[in-house]
């Protein structure tokens, strides 16, 4: 496990996603009132990428069959997911957003 630069603070405005990789993992990186969190970038239930999907009121909802996630926990609350999301630890410093894979 190592930490790793992945963006800055500013790329992500509030309530907004974007994917990123790290080692060859795809991970999706959020932005909830400030706070920056990291799961893992693709969806449990068959592949989509969760950065494509909508973040709302803390959860993240899978583009492709609407499953929802928690984005703190990972957990899988609703729709056709069964399996909760891997995350990661982040820490910011500075303007940069650092995520441990
Ligand atoms: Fe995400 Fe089906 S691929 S809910």
């Amino acid at each position: 496990m190592a930490w790793h630069k992945v963006a800055h603070v500013k790329e992500i405005p509030e309530g907004e996603v974007i994917g990123v990789e790290v080692e060859g993992v795809p991970i999706a990186v959020y932005n909830l009132d400030g706070d920056i969190f990291a799961t893992h970038n693709v969806c449990t239930h068959a592949f989509a990428l969760l950065s494509d999907g909508y973040v709302d009121d803390g959860k993240i909802e899978c583009p492709l069959h609407q499953g929802i996630f928690d984005i703190r926990s990972g957990k899988a609350e609703e729709g056709p997911v069964d399996e909760d999301l891997q995350t990661f630890a982040v820490k910011v410093e500075g303007d940069e957003i650092l995520v441990e894979v």
